[in-house]
């Protein structure tokens, strides 16, 4: 089965990686917006605009299932994609719920882009889990760029990670696939003090329940 794999950059390329070893058996069509790059400050109108030529592009592909790696397309408009795409979506969106159950501390810290941030479906993870945690957001706003750029700052990794560390936080939420690339740094750096969480395995494992439906 050929299965489409879409981010705005580098971020969805780890998912993708993710899923070829996970799945090998199926072919993995990964495609991202290099134009257009990175989406975290665009609004969720711009992003739909961008976002469903590429997704009608893998469709027409042949592609039978599309997994959006992408915190910031799916928590802001992949319902509306779902109702203009003949196929079904996977996305991708912070780990939220887990976080909430796997806190000691009650503290945890959500990395993502600001407009995962500001998006309605992340108010309601939050609303709907967070109500007894407290929850610390840090300014990853640069991340997604120097990742594309291969340009890692350290020590603004280092710090972001210290800081949410110094609040409280005992789980640290990759919630930009972005993020992935840089997932061993910052586990690194809060090693004995903090987990760090991102979601390539549930969302290989929801791609399979996707798969067994259309087989
Ligand atoms: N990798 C994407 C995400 O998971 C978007 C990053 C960006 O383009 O700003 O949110």
């Amino acid at each position: 089965m050929k299965i489409g794999v879409f981010d705005s950059g580098v971020g969805g390329h780890s998912v993708a990686n993710a899923i070829r070893r996970s799945l090998p058996e199926h072919e993995i069509i990964y495609v991202q917006d290099r134009k257009n790059v990175p989406y975290g400050m665009k609004s969720p109108e711009l992003l739909l605009e961008l976002v469903k030529p590429i997704l009608q592009k893998l469709v027409d592909d042949g592609c039978q299932v599309i997994v959006i790696a992408c915190n910031t397309v799916t928590t802001t408009i992949i319902e509306d994609l779902r109702q203009n795409l003949p196929v079904p979506l996977v996305g991708i969106e912070p780990m939220v719920k887990p976080a909430a159950k796997l806190t000691q501390t009650g503290v945890v810290a959500v990395c993502a882009t600001p407009t995962t941030l500001a998006s309605k479906r992340y108010q309601e993870l939050k609303e709907k889990y967070t109500s007894d945690i407290t929850v610390i957001e840090p300014d990853c706003s640069r991340w997604a760029d120097m990742i594309e750029k291969d340009a890692i700052d350290q020590a603004l990794i280092r710090d972001v990670t210290e800081e949410s560390i110094q609040r409280g936080a005992d789980v640290i939420v990759m919630g930009c696939t972005h993020y992935h690339w840089i997932e061993k740094i910052v586990e690194r750096i809060a090693l004995g003090r903090a987990i760090v969480l991102q979601p390539e395995e549930p969302v290989i494992a929801q791609l399979k329940r996707v798969i067994a439906q259309l087989d």
